[in-house]
């Protein structure tokens, strides 16, 4: 299936794990549109590992588990549908899942029926316990095929983590968002690492298949299956913002029913989720570069690789001609970033420059002297919706 824009929902992995049930899957679909969330384009509910029993039926099915999901899954698609929201399932390209459950492998056809009956509309698609002797972009192909044959649109949400260089075959299965990354915890390393590793493959992002950053942890708090530390609300706010200007989806992870009003803030911010799924859904690029020697030579000059620096100002263009960017502070102490115009294609010669306004606080400025600076603590973040204006 073919969608335009990163997809936006919740998904039970982060906090609850094995610990999902029928009841936590309707009580979250309510919240979501009875708290404004659904408004806000959230709209897949996803249930990811460990629905199921541990052996298939006579007809070679995956069975629901008949404790945790007592009236089975269609009657939970039907009562999310009746929210006007989406249901999203899990499995795995080989014969287990991660968590040791049945996945598809050679059961792709089934499985996509089965889906397809249910009224599934997005399958999360792992990588775990693949054969040696296949390859991920044939199993990808096949699931993707499966699906497109199942009678239903169903997205095809692909788990590989970037093994195999995921990136350089995943656009020719027919999966419409790979993850880029390995797994996402609750910590302020883990989300820096996957902004760091990120900035790396974000060409490769785009329309027909967008990178996933993984689920968020907004709002977690330090609870739930891959609650760790805990972050800062600066650190949600920056996790948050650097997904939405990378146009990665939009998945939360966190206890929606129980989380404080800072984190519906952060994960409610419109302006982050206009930028996010923007129409036109360019790609993003990093206005800050640095030029570093690779250890490759060409004959015997050094291979030189231009690579954003570890504290990007990261710009994107959007479809009504605003631009959006951002500065982000990864390091642990207070710096200043500043960004000419120029770097935009603003230059003098054009007599315009910028209005910004910054989507935490809605303040607007116009950018003085052709610059824009701005002074970040540690782990700190600024975005702003820019609109050119005449100087
Ligand atoms: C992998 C995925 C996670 C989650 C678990 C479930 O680790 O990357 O997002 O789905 O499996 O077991």
């Amino acid at each position: 299936m073919f969608i335009n824009t990163p997809p936006m929902g919740w998904n039970s992995w982060n906090t609850f794990a094995e610990q999902i049930n029928e009841k936590l899957v309707m009580e979250t679909a309510d919240f979501i549109v009875e708290n404004g969330y659904k408004d806000c384009g959230y709209e897949y509910v996803i249930i990811d590992d460990c629905w199921s029993l541990h052996d298939r039926n006579a007809d070679g099915e995956i069975v629901p588990d008949p404790e945790k999901f007592p009236h089975g899954m269609k009657y939970l698609a039907d009562y999310i549908h009746s929210k006007g929201l989406k249901f999203g399932m899990y499995s795995c390209a080989g014969p287990l899942t991660c968590a040791g459950y049945p996945g598809s492998y050679d059961h792709e056809f089934v499985d996509a029926k089965c889906f397809a009956r249910w009224g599934v509309d997005y399958l999360k698609y792992d990588y775990c316990f693949h054969p040696e002797s296949t390859q991920g972009h044939y199993l990808y192909k096949r699931m993707a095929i499966a699906l497109a044959n199942s009678g239903r649109d169903i997205v095809l949400a692909a788990c590989s983590w970037g093994a195999e260089n995921t990136k350089t075959w995943i656009k020719e299965t027919g999966a419409d968002t790979f993850r880029s990354t390995g797994d996402i915890v609750d910590s302020w390393e883990s989300i820096k690492d996957l902004c760091v590793s990120q900035m790396k493959v974000a060409e490769y992002n785009g329309r027909g298949c967008f990178n996933d950053m993984d689920m968020l942890v907004v709002g977690m708090n330090g609870k739930g299956h891959v609650g760790l530390t805990g972050c800062t609300t600066e650190e949600y706010k920056t996790h948050f913002a650097f997904w939405a200007l990378m146009g990665s989806p939009l998945i939360i992870g966190c206890d929606l029913r129980n989380v404080d009003q800072t984190a519906h803030d952060i994960l409610k911010n419109k302006m982050l989720i206009a930028i996010d799924q923007d129409a036109a859904y360019r790609q993003p690029f990093f206005i800050n570069w640095a030029r570093r020697e690779n250890t490759h030579r060409v004959g015997d000059q050094p291979l030189l690789e231009y690579y954003p620096t570890e504290n990007p100002i990261m710009a994107r263009i959007l479809s009504n001609g605003d631009v959006a960017i951002g500065a982000f502070n990864f390091s642990d102490q207070r710096r200043t970033f500043s960004a000419q115009l120029d770097s935009l294609g603003l230059g003098e010669c054009t007599g315009k420059t910028l209005e910004l306004t910054d989507v935490w606080t809605g303040e607007k400025q116009i950018v003085p002297h052709s610059t824009i600076t701005v002074n970040l603590d540690a782990h700190q973040c600024t975005v702003y919706r820019a609109s050119v204006v005449d100087k």
